[in-house]
């Protein structure tokens, strides 16, 4: 299998600097940006007859610009600048050693024509779409099979226009499942960092390497799927579904396909998720879900904060999960842990192939006006284990349910929680307090190198 490791990374803005007037009355400005690869060749999408004016399509104009700019894949690579306007545009698919950047003025819209979206496999993880059988709309930008790819901007904007999309679902119309806004499958080196994603029919990331911040208001939130090695930092995220949803397949398909999530951090993530987790582990998790590493959560008017969803059926496992800093406000549940989650891909689904779940580490977490402090379900039969939670202060809220904790099929131990925990997570005595692990070695992802790098604008 090919290694695949990514940097998701940060919020962050470009400097613009030294414009200046020329003689000829021409300004000419330098763009800066962070990447992981910088590139000997630049373009500008007005070089291939776009026009920003929020009318005209530009999608022919972004696939002449990445198979012309696809030539110097071996010859030090190319990066393309979208200017200031608004870019209406269909689906494109970008090519390897190549870069993206987004004027932090530039807005892509995606075309409201369904007809400019092609229609693609399912996931072979998935076996089926998640909104209807069948395909799937291609994503807006799309990759796959690729290498150092950089999508970026100062905090310019990608905006899916989804609400077609959502009336369409409502109306039960759609025949195939909703595109993703962004989307890179099997491939390594991505980095997606200082953009803006609006209104998406959906998100994922998917199969890779990537250093990538995303500000993401009215989207499903980031979809890290069978990846190896992620960073995701610096994030904020407002999100109609989980801020961040780590998966790994449906059922028969994720078990057969096998592949994990695995070496995954997520640090500084904001995230407002009304009824849905901060971060979810699953449900689709059949492939398995191993050494997820997240610190600095906050969570304002959220469901649950690091919640584990499953069920028999589903098979692989969700282990060494480490949790640590989280700061939470206006809760349903802060812990919350599902094994009986349904929704299956199809009738086809292994009644024995039961999940493992094991090594589910959290501690140092503020939480205030909570209407319950947990709510633990494992599975009867294959109870869910070694469930660590340490220094933890959780203010319930004046309308909280009386029984603050509710535990079935579920072990563990606890220390330093407030209110007292179930008697099947025993507390260890207030010494016990930093007990809950948390690695303290850097994945090999946290040691990638960025590069500054540079655009000039004429
Ligand atoms: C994103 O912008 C911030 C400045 O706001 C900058 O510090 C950071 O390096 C940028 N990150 C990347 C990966 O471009
Ligand atoms: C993009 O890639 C997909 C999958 O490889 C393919 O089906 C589609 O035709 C490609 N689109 C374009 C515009 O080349
Ligand atoms: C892309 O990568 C996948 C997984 O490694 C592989 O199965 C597939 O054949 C590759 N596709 C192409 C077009 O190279
Ligand atoms: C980026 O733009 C969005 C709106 O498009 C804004 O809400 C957000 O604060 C901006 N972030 C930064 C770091 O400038
Ligand atoms: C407990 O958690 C708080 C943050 O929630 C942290 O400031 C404190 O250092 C932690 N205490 C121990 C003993 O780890
Ligand atoms: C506490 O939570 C309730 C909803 O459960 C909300 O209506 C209320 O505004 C919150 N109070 C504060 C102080 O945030
Ligand atoms: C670990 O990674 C962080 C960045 O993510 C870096 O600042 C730090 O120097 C790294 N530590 C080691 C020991 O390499």
């Amino acid at each position: 299998m090919r290694s695949i490791w990514v940097i998701l990374v940060v919020l962050g803005v470009a400097t613009l600097r030294g414009a200046e007037c020329r003689k000829a009355r021409r300004l000419e400005e330098t763009l800066e940006y962070y990447a992981i690869s910088c590139r000997a060749h630049s373009a500008s999408i007005t070089d291939f007859g776009g026009v920003g004016d929020g009318k005209t399509s530009n999608t022919k104009a972004f696939r002449e610009a990445i198979s012309q700019l696809s030539q110097y894949e071996s010859d030090g690579g190319s990066q393309l600048f979208v200017p200031p306007g608004q870019w209406l545009t269909g689906s494109f698919n970008l090519t390897s050693h190549f870069t993206l950047y987004l004027h932090k003025d530039a807005v892509l819209l995606a075309s409201q024509e369904i007809s400019e979206w092609a229609v693609i496999e399912p996931l072979p993880s998935y076996g089926h779409g998640r909104d209807a059988a069948g395909g799937r709309y291609i994503s807006l930008i799309f990759g796959t099979n690729l290498t150092d790819v950089v999508v970026t901007g100062d905090n310019g904007t990608i905006d899916g226009q989804g609400a077609l999309w959502w009336q369409q679902f409502h109306r039960k119309k759609l025949k195939y499942t909703r595109p993703y806004l962004f989307e890179i499958m099997h491939s390594d080196n991505i980095q997606i960092s200082n953009l803006t994603f609006l209104n998406s029919p959906n998100i994922i990331i998917q199969g890779i390497t990537i250093l990538a911040p995303v500000t993401s208001p009215n989207t499903d939130g980031i979809n890290p799927d069978s990846c190896t090695n992620t960073r995701i930092e610096d994030t904020y995220i407002v999100s109609g579904d989980d801020c961040i949803a780590v998966k790994s397949g449906w059922d028969e398909y994720g078990i057969s396909y096998g592949m994990p999530t695995k070496q995954l951090t997520i640090k500084r993530l904001t995230c407002i998720s009304p009824y849905s987790a901060a971060i979810a582990l699953g449900s689709e998790m059949s492939g398995g879900i191993e050494d997820v590493r997240a610190e600095d959560i906050t969570a304002i008017n959220t469901e649950s904060g690091v919640r584990i969803k499953t069920g028999v059926g589903r098979g692989g496992f969700v282990k060494d999960i480490y949790v640590k800093g989280m700061t939470l406000h206006t809760m349903k549940w802060v812990f919350w842990m599902t094994g009986n989650y349904g929704s299956h891909a199809d009738t086809h689904y292994d009644p024995n192939a039961l999940p493992v779940i094991q090594g589910i580490n959290y501690r140092d977490i503020i939480a205030d006006n909570v209407s319950m402090a947990a709510r633990l379900e494992g599975i009867s039969g294959d109870p869910f284990t070694g469930i660590c939670i340490s220094n933890a202060t959780i203010g319930l809220a004046k309308k909280a349910k009386k029984v603050p904790w509710t535990c079935t099929d579920v072990e563990g131990v606890t220390s330093g929680v407030v209110p007292q925990p179930c008697g099947s997570l025993p507390d260890q005595g207030p010494e016990k307090v930093g007990m809950c692990a948390f690695p303290t070695e850097n994945l090999s992802i946290d040691n990638v190198e960025i590069k500054r790098c540079s655009y000039r604008m004429i």
